[in-house]
């Protein structure tokens, strides 16, 4: 790797998580970029990509490290958020984005490009006002640094949580009880089109900050589970009900879909609020990127599952005490299996058991509710 000095120093932190791991490998493709990685275990970045990307081991909460990581870099990827954390993670992210920033203003990077959620406060989940607020930190530097915000919604693509909910609530179940939140609007996006949206970010020409908010055409949350079934060859039918509770449809999709229960309640908070587009800048400042209608994100994804060609999951990070990757080379293992073990507990007065090995990617003891891969349907 050879660092001449007409080459753009970029950093990409979370570059071990579901964006973070696509966006390098996009950028790398471009000669005209030196590539940084912060990641907390260099372990999880690929032997061979080792040797094309310089990479500081380390993390946000560690001044010295932070130093180190955006040195001399003129564009930071902040692709970070501590979700995975337990209960404290609102106050971790602050912290986080505090610290990425003031690094990043000492050590004089021009511009921080950061991708967090869309929607509005007023009616924001926990998490997602925790996002809005990271933006918010990223953004006060205003005299010293620009910060590009770009917010996207729902991702569609192969290994993101809410699209292996999609699917897999979509394969197995012909006809689905969903909350009333089916009819709330959203604005979903192809991952790939997040990518070239973070990509094109980098050299746009503006001065200032910007919020970009991105996505396709507008629909309902029911709308995506039956348009993701028509592209699937399924047909599908859906019966709103107002007695889910959160918890319960959070419990819910537990019982068929792969993530853990602490995705699934985030999830399902979010669906409670409207996630849609506030500005126009994507198509002002960004018009040669023209997103992918939802039919195609979804053929897309589908596509690359079938073909294995599964690039990242939503359980890489750290969260990834529930499927930690340990096989980088082998995209096969990248396709997740929706094969769970929970300890239920006592829910509706029934305990679930049924016994079974635990899988590869599920070293536990506990019940197996439901075992298969997507390519055995
Ligand atoms: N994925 C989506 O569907 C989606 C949708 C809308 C917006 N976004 C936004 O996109 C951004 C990236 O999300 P993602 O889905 O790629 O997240 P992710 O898969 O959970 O990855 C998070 C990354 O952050 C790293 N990380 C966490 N805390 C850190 C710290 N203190 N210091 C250094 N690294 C740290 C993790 O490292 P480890 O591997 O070591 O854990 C991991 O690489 C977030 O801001 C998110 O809000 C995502």
């Amino acid at each position: 790797m050879t660092d001449g000095p007409l080459r753009k120093k970029i950093l990409i932190t979370g570059a071990t998580g579901y964006i973070g791991r696509r966006l390098k490998i996009r950028l790398i493709e471009n000669p005209a970029l030196t590539l940084r990685l912060l990641v907390r275990n260099r372990n999880k970045v690929n032997p061979q990509l080792q040797q094309e990307v310089e990479i500081v081991e380390g993390d946000t909460f560690h001044q010295q490290q932070l130093a180190q990581a955006v040195s001399g870099i003129d564009t930071a990827y902040y692709l970070i958020h501590s979700m995975g954390a337990g209960s404290d993670f609102e106050r971790l992210d602050r912290t986080s984005a505090e610290n990425f920033r003031d690094a990043c203003i000492a050590a004089g990077v021009k511009r921080i490009v950061y991708l967090g959620g869309l929607g509005v406060k007023e009616s924001a989940s926990k998490h997602l006002l925790s996002r809005l607020e990271t933006g918010e930190i990223l953004s006060a530097g205003t005299d010293k640094i620009q910060t590009i915000w770009v917010r996207a919604g729902v991702i569609i693509g192969s290994g993101s949580a809410s699209f292996e909910i999609i699917r897999n609530l979509v394969q197995k179940l012909p006809l689905m009880i969903t909350p009333r939140w089916v009819t709330t609007q959203t604005q979903p996006i192809a991952v790939d089109d997040v990518l070239s949206y973070l990509i094109a970010s980098h050299d746009l020409e503006y001065q200032g900050n910007l919020v970009v908010d991105i996505g396709c055409g507008r629909m309902k949350f029911g709308d995506m589970l039956l348009e993701t079934a028509k592209a699937m060859g399924l047909k599908r039918f859906i019966i709103p009900v107002p007695v889910l509770t959160p918890r319960l449809s959070a419990y819910w999709l537990l019982l068929f879909t792969p993530v853990p229960f602490k995705v699934a309640a985030a999830l399902v908070e979010g669906l409670k609020s409207e996630t849609v587009m506030q500005n126009d800048n994507a198509a002002r400042y960004f018009p040669q990127i023209r997103p992918l209608a939802y039919r195609e994100a979804v053929l897309q994804a589908i596509n690359e599952i079938e073909q294995h060609q599964v690039i990242s999951r939503w359980c890489d990070s750290s969260g990834g005490a529930v499927c930690d990757i340990n096989a980088q080379e082998d995209i096969a293992a990248a396709v997740l299996r929706d094969q769970r073990i929970y300890d239920f507990g006592n829910i509706a007065g029934e305990k679930y058991m049924r016994p079974s090995a635990p899988s590869a990617g599920n070293q536990g003891g506990l019940p197996i509710i439901f075992s298969g891969n997507y390519e055995d349907l």
